[in-house]
């Protein structure tokens, strides 16, 4: 039974095998409502699996998930009502333009004034100078942004985020970033998962490490660089990342990069 204290996304014991290939052996874990969840693993780590078992794309062996309180396994509907999925492969038709991508998908969800949705979207993410232009001709964080934007239409409580920015340039991850803490910030939950350890820190509230089937730490970051030991003070000279010179560079938005992360433990060489 859904109620207002449910989690927006609980997960409890989930397993998955595929064939001989156990994916995943009892994963647990909670999302707050309106907050941040990275999921971090490397490749083939289980990420997608979970994220579909959650979008009910696909059914576990064992275990339960509930989004917004509903059962994924015995709700489905009311799951898929409560979420949306953007996944590594945008549902993006290059043909149409922004706004028309827009549209169409506002028509398809019954929504009363689909032009008005288009163009309201359009604003917040940027998009409306390129609104009237083919998708076909957008740079890659263009599209993702347009692809985040299809996915809120419906004004869903919970959106699934796979690899968001991979395969972007430093630009336009940072494009994308804003637009998520945006959607967090308007009470929206999000779960991203990543493979980017710098895209955790900067996004999530909580972070969650999956690795061989289980969620092996699951914290803020301040929690999580507590588990290292405290190092000696040494003092360096503090050299600007790559990304920084690159968008000191490139980037008009270089004055909005945040600063290097603070991050005692480690050394430059
Ligand atoms: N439908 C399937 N049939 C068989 N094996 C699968 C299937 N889907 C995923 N797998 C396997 O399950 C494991 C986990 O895959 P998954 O796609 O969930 O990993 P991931 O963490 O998302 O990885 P990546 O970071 O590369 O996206 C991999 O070994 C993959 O080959
Ligand atoms: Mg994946």
């Amino acid at each position: 039974m859904p109620t207002t204290l449910a989690p927006a996304i609980r997960v409890q014991g989930v397993t998955k095998a595929f064939k001989d290939l156990q994916v995943l052996r009892g994963v647990d874990f909670d999302v707050e409502r309106g907050s941040i969840f990275a999921l971090l693993g490397s490749n083939g780590a289980g990420k997608t699996t979970l994220v579909r078992i959650l979008s009910t794309l696909l059914k576990a062996d064992g275990g339960s998930a509930t989004i917004q309180g509903f059962d994924v396994a015995t709700a489905p509907n009311d799951v898929r009502e409560a979420i949306s999925l953007t996944g590594q492969f945008a549902a993006v038709d290059e043909v149409l333009t922004g706004r028309e991508n827009l549209v169409l998908v506002a028509k398809l969800r019954h929504l009363k004034d689909p032009g008005a949705v288009a163009d309201d979207l359009l604003a917040r993410f940027s998009l409306t100078d390129a609104g009237g232009r083919r998708a076909g001709t957008y740079s890659g964080g263009m599209r993702r942004r347009l692809d985040i934007a299809m996915s809120l239409i419906g004004d869903p409580p919970v959106i699934f985020l796979d690899e968001p920015t991979t395969g972007l340039d430093p630009q336009a991850r940072i494009e994308v970033w804003d637009t998520v803490k945006e959607l967090a910030n308007s009470g929206t939950t999000v779960l991203l998962t990543t493979q980017y350890l710098d895209e955790a820190e900067q996004l999530a509230d909580r972070i969650a490490i999956l690795h061989q089937g289980t969620i092996i730490q699951n914290g803020t970051l301040a929690e999580l660089k507590k588990l290292l030991p405290q190092t000696t003070v040494e003092y360096v000279e503090k050299q600007p990342t790559l990304e920084e010179v690159f968008l000191a560079l490139v980037g008009p938005s270089a004055a909005s990069v945040p600063g290097p992360v603070d991050r005692p433990e480690a050394k430059e060489a």
